[in-house]
């Protein structure tokens, strides 16, 4: 079972997210297990601190080192020593992707540190954590959204999480495309309709109409992720031959 312990100075801000939907059940089925740590319960001091003035002088708080260290110390002494990833989520780290997800997903332990104010002492980074992580070029005002976020991808991945493995194959990212357009009923809505071909019954025919739709999709709104797709001949000249700016 995979175990993340989560270090923030919200932890009630993960309850609701985490009592819902996939997330939930899996933590009922106890496919993997989440354990919140208040960063300030490693405090000694009367107003337990966990911030202060950054050195050579500059606007906003830092995140002190010594509780840090302590809370990540006191869970290997729990957990035991071994090769699981520190991370520390934050607007520097390296950015997150499915791929990334995968490796994390293998391991049975993970700890994860929720950055705040202005950042945590370069000590830390250097010292304490193996990995940093940021969920995209955006500022939060905290790392408790990129640990849900992190989180939410590693247990989708878990066997058991989600019903049918196999809804984990062809969805957006697995093989760098994004998904194909998807439809439930009604066969017409407001006067839009389905697209015939997906009541067709033919499976051969819904199978090249979705991955030319993922194709054609992939190219227009994120050309970066086609260059690591894996094309035949015929579908790069389908995407040569297309006018990517036309719908
Ligand atoms: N903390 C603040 N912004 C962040 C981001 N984009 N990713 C991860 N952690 C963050």
């Amino acid at each position: 079972m995979l175990r993340i312990d989560i270090l923030t100075l919200f932890p009630e801000a993960f309850s609701g997210y985490l009592a819902h939907s996939i997330i939930g059940r899996a933590l009922e089925r106890r496919i993997v297990d989440i354990r919140l740590h208040n960063i300030r319960s490693f405090t000694h001091d009367r107003h337990h601190t966990v911030d202060d003035y950054c050195y050579g002088g500059g606007a906003g708080m830092i995140m002190k080192p010594d509780p840090l260290f302590e809370a990540v110390e006191s869970l290997r002494g729990e957990i035991g020593e071994g090769n699981y990833p520190v991370i520390l989520l934050t607007p520097q780290g390296k950015l997150f992707t499915q791929e990334m997800a995968g490796t994390y997903a293998a391991f049975n332990n993970l700890i994860m540190i929720c950055g705040h104010y202005e950042g945590v002492d370069e000590r830390v980074v250097e010292h304490l954590v193996t990995d940093e992580i940021s969920i995209g070029d955006y500022l939060l005002s905290g790392g408790e959204p990129a640990a849900m976020v992190v989180t939410d991808c590693l247990i989708r991945l878990l066997p058991g999480a989600i019903g049918s493995d196999i809804s984990l194959v062809e969805e957006s990212h697995v093989d760098a495309l994004l998904e194909y357009p998807q439809y439930t009923r009604p066969p017409e809505f407001r006067g839009w309709k389905v697209p015939d071909i997906l009541l067709s019954g033919n499976h051969k025919e819904i199978s090249d109409w979705r991955r030319k739709q993922s194709i054609l999709r992939t190219a227009r709104r994120r050309p970066d992720l086609l260059k690591k797709a894996k094309l035949t001949d015929t579908e790069m000249n389908l995407v040569k031959s297309t006018d990517l700016n036309n719908n």
